[in-house]
């Protein structure tokens, strides 16, 4: 067995006081940071647009005693916004700053914020929403690789999430 990617004790000693002021990011942080940070934050603003879309959805679909989706709306709404919790901590960890900035939200995000009228309006575009960011989570899941395990570890968490998600509102469509 080769042991060539791994470094002996005292590199790792050496290298872990180089950079103190990094904190999480190490000299063996193999991924490319500015790239990585970006993506975050593209992320933030889809899970950030995705939770006013299902706050709207839910107060609009109460008043149209939909309660079944509202419930659905309302808990999605809550998952999206742990979702933007967790990725910007993970962008203080490596150094960056979380946008919440409201002008650029919607430019960033990847998923769109469709208000939607009527409740199968509603379904539809928040089953697209979900798809769209499935895809590009799929998508930056194989970017990373390797490179930097605890971000591809968190996309792979809310990836599994948007599926349910996706799942949930294709039940709902199907029924209505
Ligand atoms: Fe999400
Ligand atoms: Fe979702």
């Amino acid at each position: 067995m080769s042991d060539k990617h791994l470094s002996d004790v005292n590199t790792l000693r050496e290298r872990a006081r180089q950079h103190v002021e990094n904190g999480a990011v190490t000299e063996g942080y193999n991924a490319d940071r500015e790239q990585v940070l970006r993506l975050l934050n593209e992320s933030l603003a889809t899970e950030l647009v995705c939770v006013l879309r299902y706050k709207r959805h839910y107060f609009m679909a109460n008043g149209l005693k939909a309660s079944v989706a509202a419930d659905e709306f309302l808990e999605h709404a809550t998952q999206e916004a742990e979702h933007a919790d967790k990725l910007a901590e993970r962008i203080v960890q490596l150094g960056g700053e979380p946008e919440f900035n409201p002008d650029l939200l919607s430019k960033h995000s990847h998923a769109q914020y469709v208000a939607g009228n009527t409740l199968k309006e509603m379904v539809y575009e928040d089953l697209v929403a979900e798809r769209i960011a499935i895809d590009s989570y799929r998508e930056i899941i194989q970017y990373i690789g390797d490179k930097d395990p605890t971000t591809r570890r968190l996309f792979e968490e809310i990836l599994a999430q948007e599926e349910e998600h996706a799942d949930d509102m294709a039940d709902i469509l199907n029924d209505l």
